[in-house]
């Protein structure tokens, strides 16, 4: 069975997050989704909340699994007996941090963990956890960013009432 990890922080999901895991998850027979444990980050979703939110975003896809992990990514590959990363490519700042990140950790694996990117889908290139966090907290319109319960979620944490912010039906 071919597995992958896609690991991130998921600050929260998003549509971009959630094309990638769609397209990732008809690739490998199984795609792990795994939220990153920063302890140097204060984020607006615990882990735990992240990890039900990915639970129920992806609810719809069988062979997705989430997790979440602490600590180097290698480590935490070798513990699950992965050999594949999966990360998503949106443009081209994102290239050189995730090239560091792809040969980081085909260094410290030993050559035994690579990364696969996937390009984002143009709809999303401009999209970013940061970006929706942002936009939310002044009130904005995250239309088209995060699943309607995603957002009402992120409204929730800014204390702002879901009519500023929540996605139209
Ligand atoms: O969604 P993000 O914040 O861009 O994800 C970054 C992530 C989680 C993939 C990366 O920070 C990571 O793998 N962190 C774990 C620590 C680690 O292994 N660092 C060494 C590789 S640079």
């Amino acid at each position: 069975m071919k597995t992958a990890i896609y690991p991130g922080s998921f600050d929260p999901v998003t549509y971009g997050h959630l094309d990638i895991i769609r397209r990732a998850a008809s690739v490998f027979d199984e795609l792990i989704v795994s939220v990153l444990d920063n302890v140097r980050k204060t984020p607006l979703f615990s882990v735990d909340e992240r990890v039900k939110i990915l639970k129920k975003a992806t609810m719809d896809i069988p062979n997705v699994k989430i997790e979440s992990f602490s600590g180097l990514l290698v480590d935490y590959a070798r513990t699950r007996d992965v050999h594949v990363i999966v990360r998503g490519l949106r443009a081209i700042t994102d290239f050189e941090y995730e090239l560091q990140n792809a040969q980081t950790n085909r260094l410290l694996s030993r050559g035994e963990l690579d990364t696969m990117f996937f390009t984002t889908s143009l709809e999303y290139a401009y999209l970013s956890s940061t970006t929706v966090r942002e936009i939310a907290s002044f009130g904005g319109d995250i239309t088209g960013c995060v699943p309607d319960f995603v957002g009402e979620m992120i409204c929730h944490k800014f204390g702002i009432q879901h009519e500023r912010c929540r996605n139209e039906q």
